[in-house]
């Protein structure tokens, strides 16, 4: 196939353009670099030393990989993005290339607006750059399980059979997204939908649950091709922020009582996800919705879970409550579903206190760069 990875510098990005290329598939890789002055602007630094994507790509190809092609680009230039997808004319686009981070978007009324924009448009150009220049190719989009929030009823698939008044339909599920980060995914996910419905174009919306991991089959342990791993308030996610605070031996920061639950996978089941959905794409026409983690945990069970693994390598590691800065709620049913993946394949990598142990080990020789001030939540939703 030929694959083009959008936001091919970040977290995921990266190691998915390396997973199309270790299979043989040809890629291009693009990213506007717009996530690198993003943590400059917050005080928020990866963890690991990340090398720029083209020089990511030059060491790859030097070490002996297939060749991955690079492109700067901003998906809200839409006659260089238009230009990209002409010349590339792709198969399958996998497209990361958002504003990623729920606080981040609470921040101000101009980071509100720019995560808007920024996903919007870029959404937007995408779906009008496929019908001008690639309408037989495949979009596979990364939306987040925060698109439905937390009903008090099961989470299906993207899309409900409901009866009303005696007469039956199936439609998108009710979404209750808690930041305007989440809007934006909830704004592209009807956009797509009315894209593939009035032009044919054929998409997949990939409802990811929260990522954990470090390294991939594919970057290899403490290597240069590892992708940009956060663990700060603002870009970190939940498990790998609280592996970082249990190598620094910083308590655990739970957001209040620590009962909310969510969705987790594992970076290497992404991976896997993102190649089941490419190799078995939507029909033309078709606007079709995974719900992509593979275990739901409370956030007071996973930082238990941290808490043992840490103290089998003799670190000693405590849990703070804070005030929780977000709007969410406190005790909720929490049942989402998650079958059509694995109906296609998906065999997932369960969370076990090895997997921790694995990641805090990676993690310790890094301890001395922890800058434990960027993971107290500085913003608040009220
Ligand atoms: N990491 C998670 O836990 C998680 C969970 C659910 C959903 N997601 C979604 O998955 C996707 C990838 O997440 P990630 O953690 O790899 O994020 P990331 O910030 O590490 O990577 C996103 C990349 O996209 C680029 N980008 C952003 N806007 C762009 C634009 N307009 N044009 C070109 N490039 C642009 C950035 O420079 C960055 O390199 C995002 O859409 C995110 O919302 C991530």
């Amino acid at each position: 196939m030929r694959v083009l990875i959008l936001g091919a510098d970040g977290y995921l990005g990266w190691p998915t353009a390396l997973r199309f290329s270790v299979r043989g598939d040809d890629v291009l890789a693009l990213d506007s670099g717009v996530k690198r002055r993003w943590e400059q602007e917050v005080g928020a630094l990866p963890l690991f030393p990340t090398l720029d994507f083209r020089e990511r790509a030059a060491r790859w190809r030097d070490a002996g990989g297939a060749p991955v092609e690079t492109v700067v680009c901003d998906l809200c230039d839409y006659p260089a993005l238009a230009q990209v997808l002409r010349r590339w004319r792709p198969d399958a686009i996998v497209h990361f290339a958002e504003q990623p981070s729920a606080p981040f978007s609470m921040m101000s009324v101009e980071r509100a607006v720019l995560t808007q924009t920024n996903n919007l448009v870029g959404t937007l150009n995408l779906l009008w750059g496929m019908r001008e220049a690639c309408p037989q190719a495949h979009l596979i989009k990364l939306g987040t399980m925060g698109q439905y929030g937390t009903p008090n009823i099961d989470i299906e698939e993207g899309f409900i059979d409901i009866e009303h008044k005696g007469r039956r339909d199936r439609l998108p599920f009710p979404s209750q997204p808690g930041s305007f980060y989440h809007l934006s995914k909830v704004h592209d996910s009807h956009n797509m939908r009315f894209a593939c419905a009035a032009w044919g174009l054929a998409a997949t919306d990939l409802n990811q649950g929260v990522v954990y991991g470090i390294e991939t089959v594919e970057t290899g342990p403490e290597s240069e091709q590892g992708g940009s791993f956060h663990y700060d308030a603002i870009f970190g996610t939940a498990l790998n922020r609280f592996c970082v605070q249990a190598a620094a031996e910083s308590p655990l920061t739970i957001y209040g009582a620590g009962a909310q639950k969510r969705g987790f996978i594992n970076i290497c089941d992404v991976l896997d996800c993102i190649e089941i959905a490419a190799r078995h794409p939507a029909r033309p026409g078709e606007y079709r919705v995974f719900n992509q983690f593979t275990q739901v945990f409370s956030i007071a069970e996973l930082a238990d879970l941290v808490a043992d693994s840490a103290g089998r390598l003799g670190l000693r590691t405590t849990t703070e409550r804070l005030a929780n800065p977000r709007s969410e709620a406190a005790e909720h049913y929490y049942n989402p579903v998650a079958d059509g993946l694995k109906a296609l394949g998906l065999t997932p990598r369960l969370l076990t206190p090895e997997f921790v142990e694995t990641m805090l080990r990676a993690i310790a020789p890094h301890a001395s760069q922890i800058d434990l001030s960027t993971i107290r939540p500085a913003t608040r939703w009220r």
